[in-house]
């Protein structure tokens, strides 16, 4: 075999790394299917200084990333950096030169898709970035190719392994938010600034990217409805826990009447949902198409090896590409569809009251439910010390009279604090 295919790798962190073990791992197997062999050779990293345990030589490191796209012996690039800029200037330049280039960045594909999609196709070149959303999870093919044929109609997930794996530990051992995201980042879930994980900005990229690739239009990070783990706390679990459900980080995308709704935030499941048993730094993706009906994909969400799984299938994809003087499928963003606001959005809640432990008070709360025509579907209380916990699941309700509601609660004197809101998947139980 002698066609190589010279790699320049922008990052050799957690996901760079398990790029280069697999590549010299399967290094064989890697020449036979792609018809070339993939050689790493240039690497660009922030410390020079840093012992990196990898089976690559030291003179392939070099603290300057503009020189690996520049480079005559770099036919491919690998974007692992992460972050907008440079990231994005080094991608648009490899571009530039014909150069395909592979990368994991959710964020940078979130906010600059469709300016990089067109770069890609002006350049009659690759822009492949499967790793960007769930980690090992084939799931950008799928709907790019696998299911352009078809319309989905929504597409519902556990799009982060670091929060899933926070409120697996949370639920199942009582464990403490802050221990958990500590280990989280050690083994290597976490993004560099983990204020991405556990504040939904992470599955919320994740998220636009499929909604734009679900429903043919440009979904923008900025577009997705947003909220993190961060106020999810051991009551709200133990509340779920005791209703029979678990509480999940969830993205849902979704059509209907010609508008496109997405939103990412924690999310009260039934237990039986098959969501509700997808644990640790798993990920899953359930899409619901008009002729394939339901489809599920699960799999390992982050870490070296899952992420860098779906790297070198793309890298491979890229490479086989190069070697026909061909490129793969184009996004399609024709159908432009309009967001629809969070405040339409028409769904259960859990609601959580500290409140005064005082006759008339639940009566005040009702009233003040049905007054935002939120209807109650069970309500009981709680004992404190010195207070009551008032516990409340809605029927079916809009997010804007929601809010009301809550803002309301806050204005009588008898609710010391309106402790959790929270969303319900499914329907009541119990
Ligand atoms: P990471 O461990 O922090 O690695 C980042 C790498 O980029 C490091 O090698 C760093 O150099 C290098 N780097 C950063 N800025 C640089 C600059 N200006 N010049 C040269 N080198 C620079 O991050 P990661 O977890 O591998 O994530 C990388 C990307 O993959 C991100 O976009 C992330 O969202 C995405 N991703 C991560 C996972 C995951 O499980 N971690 C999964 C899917 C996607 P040093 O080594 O010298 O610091
Ligand atoms: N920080 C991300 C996560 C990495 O926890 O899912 C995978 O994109």
């Amino acid at each position: 075999m002698d066609r190589v295919i010279r790699i320049g790798l922008l990052g050799c962190g957690t996901v760079g790394s398990g790029v280069v073990t697999i590549l010299s791992r399967e290094a064989d197997d890697i020449t036979a299917r792609t018809g070339a062999k993939l050689e790493v050779t240039r690497v660009a990293v922030r410390d020079l200084t840093r012992q990196r345990d990898l089976p690559l030589d030291p003179s392939v490191f070099t603290d300057d990333p503009a020189t690996v796209v520049e480079a005559d012996d770099v036919d491919v690039v690998i974007e692992v950096m992460g972050g907008i800029e440079p990231a994005s200037g080094l991608i648009r330049r490899a571009l530039t030169l014909g150069k395909p280039v592979v990368t994991a960045n959710k964020e940078l594909v979130a906010q600059q898709g469709p300016e990089l999609y067109a770069a890609a196709l002006a350049a009659g070149v690759d822009l492949s970035y499967e790793a960007a959303v769930a980690g090992a999870i084939p799931i950008i093919k799928p709907l790019k190719e696998s299911l352009a044929g078809d319309r989905i109609t929504r597409v519902i997930g556990i799009l982060n392994g670091t929060t899933n794996y926070i409120l697996s530990r949370m639920t199942e051992e009582g464990a403490a938010y802050e221990d958990v995201l500590a280990d989280a980042q050690a083994l290597g879930y976490a993004e560099a600034d983990p204020t991405a994980d556990v504040g939904g900005h992470d599955a919320a990229a994740k998220c636009a990217i499929l909604a734009s690739l679900a429903f043919d239009s440009a979904v923008h990070g900025d577009d997705v409805f947003r909220e993190g783990i961060e106020s999810v706390t051991a009551v709200d679990i133990g509340v779920a826990d005791r209703l029979g459900y678990v509480i999940k980080l969830i993205g849902i995308a979704s059509e209907s009447e010609d508008r496109v709704a997405v939103r990412v935030h924690p999310t009260f499941l039934p237990k039986d949902h098959p969501l509700a048993s997808v644990r640790d730094s798993y990920n899953a993706i359930y899409v619901e198409a008009e002729a394939a009906g339901e489809l599920m994909f699960y799999g390992r969400g982050a870490g070296a090896l899952p992420t860098g799984s779906a790297i070198v299938g793309d890298v491979i994809d890229v490479a086989r590409n190069l070697l026909q003087t061909a490129r793969g499928a184009t996004e399609s963003q024709h159908r432009a569809k309009p967001i629809r606001p969070m405040g339409e959005l028409s769904t259960r809640y859990y609601v959580l009251l500290d409140v005064d432990d005082q006759a008339g008070v639940l009566a005040e709360v009702a009233q003040t439910f049905g007054q935002h025509d939120v209807s109650i579907a069970q309500v009981w209380q709680e004992d404190t010390d010195g207070s009551a916990r008032l516990v409340l699941i809605t029927h079916r309700a809009l997010e804007d009279d929601l809010r009301a509601t809550v803002d309301a609660l806050n204005r009588i004197d008898s609710v010391r604090r309106v402790t959790s809101v929270l969303r319900v998947e499914g329907e009541i139980l119990g």
